[in-house]
């Protein structure tokens, strides 16, 4: 679906505008919105909610042709609720009913003329972007691997989104961002849903190299000798155990001025996690194909950060390998040298994924970066503290670190993809002691998403440090088993502010 804003001055501009269909806002108790009201000039559209034929609550719908004094071939008319009560929750509900319907109907154009600026809590940029959230993922289907791809839909082509002209030029910018934002979640999710013979390290590495020509970005891909010369041990023990060669992808976005410290997105990218020699249940063990979707998150969000030219500088960084059993991979007590020379007992090889980020967070160092967020599908217990709605948030307790906690808190919740913080504490420090190393890489069942976050802090003593546990969020199981896409909404919309406020604090200089 192409998306563009159509800028009115007068309702009657949009009553004659030639399309195939145009979608009104309506409410309980046979009320139009503004708009539809000053468009119903027949009085045809009041006749059809007075006579029943459409309720107003959130998600309904009717369809009418030719009303008398609309251009339209067809008026769509999509219910909202209560007025003066238009929730996000109702809004969203509707901006579903109308995707829908225009995936189902015969037009090919569309006008969509809604009360953005009536939705309570939020603003018409956000419901710019979230009719667009919602409009791809209802497109998306995971089926490239199946022979006969599912029927895209035959419906509506090209969507004008109506906003009065003195908002037009806001509402381009929203469009932009949305369609970045979308773009971003949609190849997180088709890496993510890729079966792992297929999305290896090597692939992600050919993706992000693809994606580098197509959008002006640097990208770097380290192999196995080139990481074995940076002294990776730790990565490095965890990609010996599987015939698929490790990559380290590094990708950049020089969008700020050549001495602005970087913004650096570090992602976990486990193209399969068996476990290893702690080898994993066999029940549902398919779902440790999205051990990487750290990783897409992180090609998704620079996408994104690429797309809308951000004025920041954003590096990506990407560990990659399979965690498989094998007379080759890491045993439990074996003890690994990382790259920072701390050494580490490795209780548990299906404790993996910190094994490869402690590595790329030391490998990090040297962009001397304004801030660092990783991203990774690091533990189960993260998924049973905060279930699946909220991914796992953690940095360290001082000034610093809480305001950069406070942007992606905040960030989230502007975006719907919330994270929630949990502490990071020397006390939990005390569970990952060795007998034999410097620090053991699993601290026991009590708070192990927290004692995880703990084994990775000891890595990141040189910069402002955030850690984002998206066990629980990245994916669905189930019968709409399928990726999710996120975070990339919400590491999108912090790095817009961040570049935003980057460039107001460079105008005032
Ligand atoms: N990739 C898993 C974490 C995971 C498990 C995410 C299930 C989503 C669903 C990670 O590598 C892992 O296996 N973690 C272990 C850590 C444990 C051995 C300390 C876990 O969570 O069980
Ligand atoms: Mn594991
Ligand atoms: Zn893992």
């Amino acid at each position: 679906m192409d998306f563009s804003i159509k800028a009115f001055g007068q309702p009657q501009e949009l009553a004659s505008t030639k399309v195939g269909c145009i979608a009104l806002g309506v409410f309980e108790n046979q009320t139009l919105s503004q708009i539809a009201s000053q468009l119903d000039q027949s009085g045809d559209i009041a006749a059809a909610l007075k006579g029943g034929d459409i309720s107003g609550t959130p998600g309904s719908s009717l369809i009418l042709r030719k009303v008398r004094g609309i251009a339209a071939e067809r008026v769509l008319l999509i219910g909202l609720g209560k007025m003066n009560a238009l929730t996000e929750k109702g809004f969203s509900t509707a901006a579903r009913a109308l995707s829908a319907a225009l995936n189902n109907i015969g037009a090919k154009d569309a006008l969509i003329a809604f009360p953005l600026h009536a939705i309570n809590g939020r603003d018409t940029a956000w419901g710019i972007r979230q009719i667009i959230s919602i409009a791809f993922d209802q497109a998306y289907r995971a089926d490239v691997m199946k022979s006969k791809r599912e029927s895209v839909s035959k419906g509506v082509r090209k969507c004008l989104l109506a906003l009065p002209a003195p908002e037009a030029a806001d509402a381009r910018i929203a469009l932009a961002q949305g369609l970045a934002i979308a773009h971003g979640v949609e190849l997180a999710k088709n890496l993510s849903n890729l079966p792992a013979n297929v999305c290896t390290p090597t692939y992600l590495a050919n993706t992000a190299k693809t994606m580098g020509r197509a959008h002006k970005l640097k990208v770097q891909v380290l192999d196995r000798k080139q990481i074995q010369g940076l002294k990776m041990g730790s990565f490095l023990s965890v990609a010996k155990g599987s015939e698929e060669p490790p990559k380290f992808i590094v990708l950049r976005h020089t969008g700020g001025n050549a001495k602005d410290a970087p913004i650096v997105l570090v992602g976990k990218g486990l193209t399969f996690d068996s476990g290893g020699i702690s080898i994993k249940p066999g029940a549902g063990m398919d779902e440790m194909k999205y051990d990487m979707c750290g990783a897409a998150s992180v090609l998704g969000t620079l996408l994104a950060v690429a797309e809308l030219r951000l004025k920041l500088n954003v590096i990506g960084i990407i560990p990659s390998c399979e965690n498989m059993p094998s007379g080759r991979a890491n045993k439990p007590g074996d003890i690994v040298v990382s790259m920072s020379g701390q050494t580490i007992e490795i209780l548990n090889t299906d404790a993996e994924g910190r094994l490869i980020l402690c590595d790329a967070l030391t490998y990090t160092e040297r962009f001397k970066p304004a801030a660092v967020i990783d991203i990774a599908t690091l533990t189960g217990a993260c998924v049973t503290a905060l279930g699946h709605h909220n991914s796992g948030l953690f940095s360290r307790h001082d000034q610093a670190h809480d305001q950069l906690a406070e942007e992606l808190l905040s960030a989230g919740k502007a975006t719907g993809d919330t994270a929630w913080r949990l502490p990071i504490e020397d006390a939990y420090q005390e569970q990952l002691k060795s007998n034999f190393a410097d620090v053991a890489n699993i601290g026991g069942p009590p708070g192990g998403s927290i004692t995880a976050a703990c084994f990775l802090e000891r890595f990141t003593k040189q910069y402002t440090w955030a850690h984002l546990d998206i066990a629980g969020t990245a994916w669905r199981s189930g019968a709409a088993k399928g990726a999710t896409g996120r975070p990339v909404p919400m590491l999108t919309e912090f790095l817009i502010r961040r570049a935003t406020k980057q460039k107001t604090i460079a105008r005032r200089r």
